[in-house]
């Protein structure tokens, strides 16, 4: 006569039960544990994504009038995890505001996300969505101008002889400066 597991001995059946609640206890501590030793071990997750420092220029290539030069933003990145194309993510305008100092303004209008071009023979930024003027270090300089704020700036370093920049969006359309994420 077979044994139903009804029948089975006490102890044994107790034995099974707490060793498949240890199993369980187990995963549900791994999980996190793993996920974030994944997370600590994975440069990726440490560099984030917008917001980057990248290397756009060399300094010498930057007027020392004070003319802004226009410069695609090329962002790629390579590390022992992964490779990844270099692709454009932007246009800025470089200028220097003193014989050591950079500026960086982001191509994109605050007022509707349109591209603003630098005019030489007017000294000045136009875009031509709408009108809107800015000066040449991005501020507005019409107060008829739809853009509700002066073009952003974003941050630069000069390392050597390199200029590197922290791309970033922004939000169009408002009067404070916000970072798009
Ligand atoms: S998008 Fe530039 S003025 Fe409207």
């Amino acid at each position: 006569m077979n044994a139903s597991p009804d029948s089975a001995p006490r102890p044994r059946r107790r034995f099974l039960t707490e060793a498949a609640a240890g199993a369980v206890g187990a995963c549900c501590a791994g999980v996190p544990l793993a996920s974030g030793l994944v997370a600590w071990l994975d440069p990726l997750s440490r560099s984030g994504g917008a917001g980057d420092w990248i290397e756009v220029a060399d300094v010498a290539s930057v007027p020392t009038d004070g003319t802004p030069v226009r410069v695609t933003v090329i962002s790629g990145r390579s590390d022992a995890w992964t490779r990844e194309a270099a692709v454009p993510v932007g246009v800025v305008y470089l200028r220097r505001s003193g014989p050591t100092d950079i500026v960086a303004l982001h191509s994109v209008c605050p007022h509707a996300g349109c591209f603003v071009d630098y005019q030489t023979d007017r000294k000045a930024f136009f875009c031509p969505c709408h009108d809107s003027t800015f000066a040449v270090d991005g501020s507005i300089n019409d107060p008829r101008s739809p853009s509700p704020r002066s073009m952003d700036t974003l941050g630069v370093e000069v390392r050597g002889q390199s200029v590197w920049l922290r791309f970033q969006n922004f939000r169009p359309g408002i009067p404070a400066k916000v970072a798009l994420t």
